[in-house]
Order: C-alpha cells, then structure tokens, then sequence
C-alpha cells in the first residue's frame, strides 16, 4: 500500500519555528495573506497559538497551517496556509476538514474568515466545505504598494 504523501496532526511547541518561518514564507508572497514583510519570525514563533493549530507535514517538513481562534461569542476565526510547492494537492481541504473537527469538539457554532477578494483559490477552497460569503470589506487593506484591496468575510455554520 502507497504511504500518504502528508499527515495532518495538532501543532505541538517544537513546531513553533517551523510555523512562523513558513509563515513568512507566504508573506513574502505578497498575495494571499494580509501580513507583508518584514515578518519578525522570533516574535511569531514565540506568540503562536498551538492550541487551536493544525499542522500538515510531510516527513519532517512543516508544509502547511490552520489556525483557529475561538472567541468569547461561540465562533472562531480561522487563517491557513500551505507552502507554494504543495499547493493543489489537497493539503489545505485536509486541514480544513480536520479544523472543522476540531471546531465542532470545542462547541463552536460557526468558522469565519477574511479572504482577499482575488484569492480565487482560497474562495473555491472555502466554498468547497460549505463556506457561504457574508460580506465584503471594500478597499480595505492598504499594502505595501500602495493599492488597497478588498476583502471578503465568509462563515460555515458548523
Ligand atoms: C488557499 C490555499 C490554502 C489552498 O490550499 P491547497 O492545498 O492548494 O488546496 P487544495 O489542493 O486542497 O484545493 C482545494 C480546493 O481549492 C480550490 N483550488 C485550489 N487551487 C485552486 C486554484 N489555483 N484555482 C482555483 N481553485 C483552486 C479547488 O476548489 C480545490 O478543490 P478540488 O481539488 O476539489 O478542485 C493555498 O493556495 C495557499 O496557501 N495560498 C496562499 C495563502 C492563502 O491565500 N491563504 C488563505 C488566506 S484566506
């Protein structure tokens, strides 16, 4: 039988690094996360929320990440990422599909997210697992360059 090319499995404290400097990776992007850089990697690591984070490895390579933060009123917020080279392979429907999981076992009632107007991927992925568009945030995020870009809400009712 063919090994699975990744697991998903809860982050632990030693993931710390690994989250914050893939983390940056996609920063480096400049597309598909709010965050730009610089990114301080060290202050990250250190601030990370584990409890709530799901983590996609391959071996002992850190290639993709879902947070999710519960808040006081019954939802969480949820941010992700996969690494470029994995994209397209079914790494961020695994971690959605376990964060709804994780979600549910925690009580939550509802996920929500921000999502750049253009991330067509994001949007298919988020709509793929029943994520319905709730509103949109017109010029709302001024990058580096100048532009401001719009931002669409999304939530899943669990
Ligand atoms: C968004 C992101 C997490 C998706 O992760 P991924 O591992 O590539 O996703 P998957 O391979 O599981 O694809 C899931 C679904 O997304 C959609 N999708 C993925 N890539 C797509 C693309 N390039 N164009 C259109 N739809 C796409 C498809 O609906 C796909 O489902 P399918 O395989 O059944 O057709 C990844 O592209 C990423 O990390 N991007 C940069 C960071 C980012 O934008 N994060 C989200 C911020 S809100």
């Amino acid at each position: 039988m063919q090994e699975a090319l990744f697991q998903i499995r809860p982050a632990r404290d030693d993931d710390r690094f690994a989250l914050a400097a893939a983390f940056a990776a996609v920063a480096e992007e400049r597309d598909g996360i709010a965050t730009e850089p610089p990114v301080d990697v060290q202050a990250r690591a250190a601030s990370w929320a584990i409890d709530g984070t799901l983590v996609a490895v391959a071996g002992a390579e850190l290639i993709g990440s879902l947070v999710v933060l519960p808040s006081r009123h019954g939802y969480g917020e949820i941010a992700m990422a996969v690494a470029r080279e994995w994209r397209g392979r079914g790494v961020g429907s695994a971690l959605l599909a376990a964060a709804i999981e994780w979600a549910r076992g925690r009580g939550l009632h509802k996920l929500s997210l921000g999502v750049f107007a253009h991330n067509t991927a994001a949007i298919e992925l988020y709509r793929k697992f029943g994520f319905v568009e709730e509103g949109r945030l017109i010029k709302q995020y001024r990058r580096a360059n100048g532009e401001l870009w719009d931002a669409v809400e999304m939530g899943l009712l669990l």
